[in-house]
């Protein structure tokens, strides 16, 4: 898909925009509603009616029937699940339609049928619960949905996790096997209870024992982002620091995780910087932006990016700038909404609808 923006915007200066912004808004009054993930920019989280995490941004969609007009700054999948929570009324608008995410992609909704299929094949699948992570597309949710399964974010994998386990023998988690492995193994799930299923191989690369003794069977994704940070890095920054606090995301790699001080969704690293006692020193690993933000926002506390040298950018959520914002919000009867249509809708619905219920 190609995109750019009209020339006027594209050379406006982002005080113009701002400006254009808060017209707009005032125009729009009730009727706008703008939602912001945690790790876009700084200047447009400035506009934001609310800031969050994938968990409570969907949450505020769920609950929201006033605004007609929902601008989504995030990517694409939480754009999808906003449409979905929303009623007919409500229009769900993407400021940047670009703005996907590489993990999402990595489960391919023809590869996680063949992969149920065969896992058919070797247990009855009704023994078998699938949790898809907020990062899918919305088919992959309706195929979740169908199967009595349900949608989970980082903030809820254990409460997830665990009321699967209350109906279900097995968990088939997708895309993400590092959420699916940390969460897991905080449950005391042991290594050998759960495998990988990599999509790129015949039978997912498991024998069909490794498949009848798993608890747990992961999809083999993963974000690019978080797969940058490393235990080296822990080791060395304690090094430095000996007060340092490590905060991480749990799409880190285990080993990561399992160095850090403690782990969890955006909104919890941004909880915890927020409580931490001025004076103290705080590694994160996560998204650049977020981090940045903390560091300005908390100046009486130390607080810094974990790697130290890799600059963790998604470039998807940085795809989002003040001018689409400001294009969206004057031009949002000439751009196409994010649409799901049924059935998928309904069907993602349900395992949407069963995280927000459980949770
Ligand atoms: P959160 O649910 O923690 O906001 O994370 C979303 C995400 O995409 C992290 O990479
Ligand atoms: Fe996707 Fe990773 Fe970006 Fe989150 S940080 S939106 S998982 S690519």
């Amino acid at each position: 898909m190609y995109f750019t923006l009209p020339k006027e915007y594209r050379e406006a200066t982002a005080d113009d925009m701002r400006e254009r912004i808060r017209a707009a808004k005032k125009r729009l009054g009730k009727k706008l509603l703008i939602l912001t993930h945690h790790y876009q920019r700084v200047e447009v989280v400035e506009f934001g009616d609310h800031l969050g995490d994938s968990y409570g941004l969907s949450k505020i969609a769920a609950a929201q029937k006033e605004a007609e007009i929902i601008v989504f700054c995030g990517v694409h999948f939480m754009a999808e699940s906003a449409d979905i929570l929303t009623g007919a009324h409500q229009m769900v608008y993407l400021p940047n339609p670009l703005a996907g995410c590489p993990m999402a992609d990595m489960a391919e909704m023809a590869d996680v049928l063949a992969a149920w299929e065969y896992l058919g094949e070797i247990v009855d699948t009704k023994k078998i619960m699938p949790i898809s992570y907020m990062n899918t597309a919305a088919g992959l949710k309706a195929f979740t949905g169908r199967n009595g399964g349900l949608i989970c974010t980082s903030s809820n994998a254990d409460a997830a996790l665990k009321w699967a386990f209350q109906q279900r023998e097995k968990v088939f988690f997708f895309p993400d096997q590092h959420l699916g492995y940390n969460t897991g193994k905080k449950m005391g799930l042991s290594p050998e209870e759960m495998v990988i299923w990599d999509f790129s191989r015949e039978s997912g690369g498991l024998t069909k024992e490794q498949i009848e003794k798993a608890k747990v069977i992961l999809w083999k994704g993963h974000c690019h982002v978080h797969t940058n940070f490393t235990a080296e890095q822990v080791r060395e920054v304690r090094e430095k620091y000996p007060d340092v606090k490590v905060i991480v995301h749990p799409e880190c790699p285990p080993e990561v995780v399992d160095l850090a001080d403690a782990s969890g969704s955006t909104a919890f690293i941004v909880k915890y910087c927020e409580e931490a006692p001025p004076g103290s020193t705080i590694a994160i690993g996560t998204e650049i932006n977020l981090i940045n933000r903390m560091a300005l926002t908390y100046p009486d506390k130390t607080i810094f990016e974990l790697s130290g040298q890799t600059c963790p950018v998604c470039a998807n959520m940085y795809r989002t700038t003040l001018h689409d914002v400001a294009y969206t919000l004057e031009h949002y009867q000439d751009i196409k909404p994010i649409h799901v249509p049924e059935p998928t809708r309904s069907e993602a619905l349900l395992a949407l609808e069963k995280m927000l219920e459980i949770i």
